[in-house]
């Protein structure tokens, strides 16, 4: 579910390896989710939800700088979708993730692999030629 391949590949080494770590995070995220134990696993969940969120403004800031010095004209557009996911990632550490924990994870993981779907694997890959034609690889 969460492993890399080299067709996800950006083409940018630095941003490449920055995806690297969110499936990295989805992977752990999937097997806390597979325990099915019944035991407590909310501090584990909120370590992983801590470092999602510092991942998360640490790599978007990365590209929206990379984009801004490259003059990338769909800098906008791409900036409105990262904002997006910041906006649910706030709406997840708001919410009570301890209830219902085998739920909440679902719910992180939804997000993980949403941002993955919907975003590196569309929206990300429309700055490849650019960055490449910039001589950023
Ligand atoms: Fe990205
Ligand atoms: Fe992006």
């Amino acid at each position: 579910m969460f492993k890399w391949r080299d067709s996800f590949s950006t083409n940018v080494a630095e941003i490449d390896n920055q995806h690297k770590k969110l499936f990295e995070i989805g992977s752990r995220l999937f097997e806390v989710a597979s325990l099915k134990d019944d035991c407590d696993h909310y501090d584990e969940m909120m370590g992983i939800l801590d470092e999602l969120r510092d991942y998360t403004l640490y790599h978007f800031k990365f590209e929206e700088n990379l984009m801004v010095e490259n003059g990338y004209n769909n800098y906008e557009n791409h900036k409105i979708e990262h904002d997006f996911f910041i906006k649910k990632l706030v709406r997840l550490e708001k919410s009570d993730l301890d209830n219902d924990q085998n739920e909440s994870l679902i719910k992180m993981l939804n997000f993980v692999a949403d941002w993955i779907s919907s975003h590196i694997l569309k929206t990300d890959m429309n700055y490849r030629e650019h960055f490449n034609s910039r001589g950023v690889y």
